[in-house]
């Protein structure tokens, strides 16, 4: 293995700008759970992949781990305070927030950009993490732009004054 400071990989990481994901899931007791990610990618439109990566260190890694269902809510532009709830506040943090709770089912957060409602495919190792592919059953996209997040910093599309559309 290669010395690596494992704090300048991660900041060296942190300059690829991504979006900001809450990714849910239920205990078998049916206790919601979730996390902030940015390690959300789109993998395959045929048949209809996606990955997020749980790192070992959740306090909810064997429910994602073992879980048949998850959910990737995409937070929208505005949502900071959610993703900030979802990386660091200890208590319930579902409560005295708005998600859709059915019975059986991943929360799906309030004003989200979109959701994805996908039953496990794959769990792979890797190393402190897993990767997590999940094969989309349902999904929704509102008409809110997504929030952006890059070098520990979030930031908004409307913000980008060089923002030019692919193509
Ligand atoms: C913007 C952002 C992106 C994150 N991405 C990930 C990720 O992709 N995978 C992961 O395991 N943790 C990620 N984290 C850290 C987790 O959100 C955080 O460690 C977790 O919510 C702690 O939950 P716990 O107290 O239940 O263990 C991210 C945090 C932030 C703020």
């Amino acid at each position: 293995m290669r010395p690596f400071d494992p704090k300048a990989l991660r900041q060296a990481f942190s300059v690829f700008p991504t979006g900001v994901t809450i990714v849910t899931a239920r205990t078998a007791d049916g206790t919601p759970v979730g996390f902030t990610a940015n390690s959300f990618t789109s993998v395959s439109l045929d048949p209809p992949l996606l990955l997020v990566c749980p790192g070992r260190y959740l306090s909810s890694f064997s429910v994602f781990e073992n879980c048949e269902r998850f959910a990737v809510n995409v937070l929208a532009d505005g949502q900071e305070a959610l993703s900030d709830r979802f990386a660091r506040f200890g208590g319930d943090r579902f409560a005295q927030i708005g998600w859709w709770d059915e019975a059986g089912m991943p929360p799906v957060l309030d004003g989200v950009a979109a959701h994805f409602l996908c039953a496990t495919h794959r769990v792979i190792p890797a190393g402190d993490h897993i990767v997590l592919m999940g094969a989309v059953e349902a999904f929704e996209r509102s008409d809110r732009r997504g929030l952006g997040f890059a070098e520990q910093t979030y930031f908004s599309l409307g913000d980008a004054g060089r923002a030019r559309h692919y193509g």
